[in-house]
């Protein structure tokens, strides 16, 4: 049931501070720093010999393997590269006997992400999965996984589910990073205790959701908007653009914000609005670098940054702050915003948030 909200979206949006916490649950042992999942610690030579992940999913999940691939390449060293489901499964990829293909999927039903999996098994690859729904055929299909308790998601706009994923794959890279000796312990101590804090910082976000509504409803006429981010944020931009594109039925496009000297910065002028992962660390000064760019060009810019952030308030027309974390940690909290705002915006327009015109929530058909 929606109870006080009027859409599931939003509810859903509210619940990830729990469904963070419930994906955590048995798994994160905060006070002894131990991380536990089945599917890993049954398999665990398979991980340690591992030469590469290749992870296989569409739309959003698509989205969370590319944060999965930052993740994992920086905590456990090992090379990954990130497929939509619908290329890798036609396109006769290269899979070695060292090679593990992660395949996530919110609903475990979707056809290409399902065959791109028969297909790797039939290659002899160990297949991983990262489901939500249990029990589905993505599910069923996989070698070993590890379920997301994100709960049952209505909105056709993925979002706890996302989170949730994001959430797994950060629990996936530390325990494999572990097995592998590629993270020096008192990060991996750092690490465990920041994820275990995250729920909360969640929940801070989520009172930013005036702030969000007052800035939407001087953009939610626009007709196209960019998205920008950097590094492991970059994923974050992308999925931030899906969001509106999917409710609001506003063209967006997200970039890694150094691509914009390469093209999209032709279309920057007072009617184009572009929101901007700005936090901490993740190269702040050449995102602020990039804001200068876009605010010499008229363009409009919103941007997230941390709290008590200076230098991007002196630039940005508007700030969203959110508390400050571990920079690979960070598509957690930084995702929060996006999807209040790509909300909000499609309220104002009066779309049906939970329905877009077509789309449908598992796509079981190619
Ligand atoms: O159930 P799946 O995670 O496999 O679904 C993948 C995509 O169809 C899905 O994420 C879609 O892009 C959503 N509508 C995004 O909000």
């Amino acid at each position: 049931e929606k109870g006080k909200y009027k859409y599931f979206m939003l509810k859903e949006v509210y619940e990830q501070s729990k469904t963070i916490s419930d994906t955590l649950r048995g798994r994160l042992l905060i006070p002894e720093k131990i991380i536990c999942i089945d599917g890993i610690e049954s398999h665990k030579e398979i991980f340690v010999n591992a030469e590469s992940i290749t992870i296989v999913a569409c739309g959003t999940s698509w989205h969370a393997s590319l944060i999965g691939e930052y993740l994992l390449e920086e905590l456990t060293r090992i090379r990954v590269e990130v497929e939509y489901a619908s290329e890798f499964r036609y396109r006769n990829p290269v899979i070695g006997k060292k090679n593990i293909i992660i395949v996530i999927s919110q609903s475990g039903e979707t056809a290409d992400t399902l065959a791109a999996l028969k297909l790797a098994k039939k290659k002899g690859a160990f297949v991983f999965g990262i489901c939500n729904v249990v029990g589905s055929t993505i599910a069923r299909s996989v070698d070993a996984g590890a379920y997301t308790h994100a709960g049952p998601e209505i909105s056709v706009a993925s979002t706890k589910a996302f989170t949730a994923q994001i959430t797994v794959l950060v629990l996936l890279a530390l325990i494999i990073g572990k097995y592998r000796y590629a993270i020096d312990d008192n990060r991996y101590k750092f690490l465990c205790e920041e994820l275990g804090a995250i729920p909360e910082k969640v929940n801070y976000v989520l009172k930013m959701n005036d702030t969000i509504k007052k800035i939407s409803q001087l953009y939610h006429n626009v007709n196209n908007f960019i998205y920008l981010g950097r590094g492991i944020n970059f994923p974050v931009a992308l999925e931030g653009a899906l969001k509106l594109k999917e409710i609001s039925y506003i063209h967006a496009e997200g970039y890694p914000a150094a691509e914009m000297k390469h093209g999209p910065i032709a279309l920057i002028d007072e009617n184009m609005p572009v929101v901007i992962i700005a936090t901490k660390k993740g190269c702040y000064d050449k995102i602020i670098g990039n804001i200068q760019e876009i605010k010499a060009r008229k363009g409009k810019v919103i941007a997230i940054v941390n709290k008590g952030d200076i230098q991007v308030n002196l630039l940005a027309d508007h700030v969203i702050e959110i508390p400050n974390t571990d920079e690979i940690l960070s598509p957690l909290i930084t995702v929060i915003p996006l999807q209040l705002f790509a909300y909000q915006i499609a309220f104002s327009r009066g779309k049906n948030v939970d329905q877009p015109r077509n789309l449908a929530k598992s796509v079981t058909v190619e």
